[in-house]
């Protein structure tokens, strides 16, 4: 007996994607199956690992827990999501590359979007907070140790990249105000001087 196919719209990482799924299609199984997107990994297929986290409208969430279906008006955020649109990588994974927060690399997709989130609700974590944050993804490489010093320095990434675009939108806000005020002088400048030539010219006719 041939199985039901449910047609299904997913927003992933702000794309729309249509796609014909059964109704028992993992979330993982369709992101990696059907939109190719295999940056999101399948370790333990039962919730413990979390390899395979994504997140659904900004909190990570197993994608092997959840059904394809189900994830309809949802915004999904994967790994392939994180970094900015010109390439730059995000502060996570910038920092995890810079730690050495990976060996092998299976986890890690899970990590960035754990610590990704984290770092949203907690964006200066102390230590502990830190260990806290990736208590729930399993790596069986690292010891751990350059994880948290990743999750660490994103913090003082994230907090730097802010500092330098509130300094370059402060730059803007002045040059435009600057342009502002020269405009409005030039303006002023060219009533003050028609004002006095018209004076001038009704002095000669007078
Ligand atoms: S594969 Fe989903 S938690 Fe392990
Ligand atoms: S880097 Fe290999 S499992 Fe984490």
């Amino acid at each position: 007996m041939s199985e039901t196919l449910h047609e299904i719209r997913l927003r992933v990482n702000g794309i729309e994607h249509e796609l014909r799924v059964p109704a028992r299609r993992l979330l993982s199984d369709a992101l990696r199956g059907e939109l190719g997107m295999t940056g999101t990994h399948v370790g333990c297929e039962h919730g413990v690992c979390g390899a395979c986290t994504i997140l659904v409208d900004g909190e990570p969430g197993r994608s092997c827990l959840m059904l394809a279906v189900a994830a309809q008006d949802h915004e999904i955020t994967t790994v392939e999501g994180l970094a900015e649109p010109d390439g730059t990588l995000s502060p996570v994974q910038q920092a995890f590359a810079e730690c050495h927060g990976l060996q092998c690399g299976f986890c890690t997709p899970g990590f960035l979007t754990t610590v990704t989130a984290g770092l949203r609700r907690d964006p200066c974590p102390t230590h502990e907070r830190a260990r806290d944050m990736i208590a729930g993804n399993l790596c069986r490489c690292t010891g751990y140790q350059n994880i948290v010093r990743a999750v660490e320095r994103a913090a003082t990434i994230g907090t730097e990249r802010a500092a330098t675009l509130t300094t370059e939108r402060a730059a803007t806000v002045g040059t435009e105000r600057n342009a502002t005020i020269d405009t409005e002088r030039a303006a002023t400048i060219s009533t003050e001087r028609a004002a006095a030539l018209a004076d001038r010219g009704s002095g000669v006719s007078s």
